[in-house]
């Protein structure tokens, strides 16, 4: 291939440097567009073109339904590693070795208490607050409670920052669901391990011992581990450009937080119970809701369908299911909303619309379906994604700002009124 790229415009020809990344994909590189044509830019709503920035953490063909961690394949993460161990890959750019593993773990159990003031905090939001918010404001507040500025370029900092948000954000997510819920907020147990931590702070009963599922730990772990970095989806790409400002780490995994909040991205997974539950309530016609899917004049879309990358099976889903389907098998749950679950599946991947779009379910489709069988709140679902997403989140950040990435700041095409006079108030 050529190793360029020439654009023609009014008949005068500029070329483009074409670049080459390691798994073979081509970009055009046109950071000298503007200059080069005296003002012309690129126009991609979405970003559905554009390379923001080259990475070297997470790889992902979206057309084969490939995904891997810093080179690994996400099928072999899911089966042999735990959720820090991949934590540390993803941050570190290395798998740990055994020292660096256990010093990593005892480092976050280390970190794993967070100012008493923050209950004041939390004491303030209404019962009726979203947990997403809540957790977004807290871990905005995390930067109060530890001013000191980070230094990206410290390998010494950087950790510190690491283990200290990985060891608070769990504390924070569950003293959010045990205040909606008026159960007393308490630390976590620093003789367990981190996955069996994070369901000890969430269910413990102030009455009662707390007895471990090894089921729950597994299927927790292994959708922690799935969710952990996922290249530059919105809310990465948030933590990005909020970063790029310079702004901390805490403020701008803050800001991520709040992205991914929304039901096109990571509330996607608290909107497909809600779906599966209303087409319940309805009487379970999956077929009606496949039409209102389908139906261009509705609004209705099936959430739990659909990538923006994946055009084929999200690899992550295909475990996914597996898991789904061995929790609720090891525990001998029948569920109803499951039921509704298989058959959308089964009609979305026979019917021509969702084919010839190639609109399969994503891994939002069947986290939820867990989270319920392990008894987590709805509203609590894109909380657990928030957890899982952290690695990704600390990693793309601390990668942009070695990088030395310019500030983010996109052009555009204006398209408002030109130039007009001004119209004093008693003549509008
Ligand atoms: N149900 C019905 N139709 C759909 C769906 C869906 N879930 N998703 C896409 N389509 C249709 C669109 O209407 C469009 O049809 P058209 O070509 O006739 O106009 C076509 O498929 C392409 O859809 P786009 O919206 O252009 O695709 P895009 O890449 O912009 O959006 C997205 C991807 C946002 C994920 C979309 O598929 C969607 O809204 N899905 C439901 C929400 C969801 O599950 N989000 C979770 C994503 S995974 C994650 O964030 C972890």
């Amino acid at each position: 291939m050529s190793k360029t790229a020439t654009l023609e415009i009014d008949g005068k020809k500029y070329d483009f440097p074409l670049i080459t990344g390691t798994e073979n994909e081509v970009a055009i590189d046109i950071s000298n567009l503007r200059a080069a044509t005296e003002g012309v830019i690129t126009l991609d709503s979405g970003f559905k073109n554009t390379g923001s920035c080259e990475s070297a953490i997470t790889f992902l063909d979206g057309e084969k339904g490939i995904l891997r961690y810093r080179g690994y394949a996400i099928e072999e993460l899911a089966q042999k590693v735990d959720f820090l161990e991949v934590a540390y890959l993803l941050i570190f750019g290395e798998l740990p070795t055994k020292e660096q593993n256990d010093k990593f773990h005892d480092d976050i159990r280390a970190q794993s208490v967070v100012d008493e003031d923050v209950k004041k905090i939390l004491e303030a939001f209404p019962k009726t607050a979203h947990p997403m918010g809540i957790i977004s404001s807290l871990t905005s507040a995390l930067t109060a409670f530890n001013p000191s500025v980070v230094n990206v370029e410290s390998d010494v900092d950087m950790y510190n920052s690491v283990v200290k948000i990985l060891g608070k954000m769990p504390v924070l997510v569950a003293w959010t669901m045990r205040k909606k819920q008026g159960l007393p907020l308490d630390y976590g147990d620093d003789s367990i391990g981190y996955v069996e931590n994070i369901l000890k702070m969430m269910f413990k009963k102030p009455n009662a011992e707390y007895k471990q599922n090894q089921i729950f730990i597994d299927a927790l772990d292994k959708l922690l581990i799935l969710h952990a970095d996922h290249e530059q989806n919105c809310s990465t790409s948030t933590v990005r450009i909020v970063g790029s400002a310079h702004a901390g780490l805490f403020a701008s995994i803050s800001a991520g937080i709040s992205a991914l909040w929304g039901p096109l991205h990571g509330g996607a997974n608290q909107a497909v119970l809600e779906m599966l539950q209303a087409i319940e309530a309805d009487g379970g016609d999956t077929k009606k809701y496949m039409a209102k899917a389908k139906d261009k004049n509705d609004p209705f879309r099936l959430m739990g369908f659909g990538h923006r990358v994946y055009k084929n099976f999200d690899p992550r889903a295909k475990i996914i299911k597996q898991a789904a389907d061995q929790v609720l098998n090891d525990l001998g749950i029948e569920d109803p909303i499951l039921d509704i679950a298989k058959s959308l599946e089964k009609e979305a991947l026979e019917d021509p619309y969702f084919v010839e779009r190639k609109l399969y379910p994503n891994v939002d489709f069947y986290s939820g379906i867990i989270y319920r069988a392990m008894g987590i709140p709805t509203e609590m679902f894109t909380v657990m994604f928030a957890i899982g997403r952290l690695p990704g989140w600390i990693a793309q950040y601390r990668e942009m700002r070695l990088r030395k990435e310019p500030i983010g700041r996109p052009r555009q095409l204006y398209t408002g009124a030109t130039l007009r006079p001004f119209v004093e108030v008693d003549k509008r």
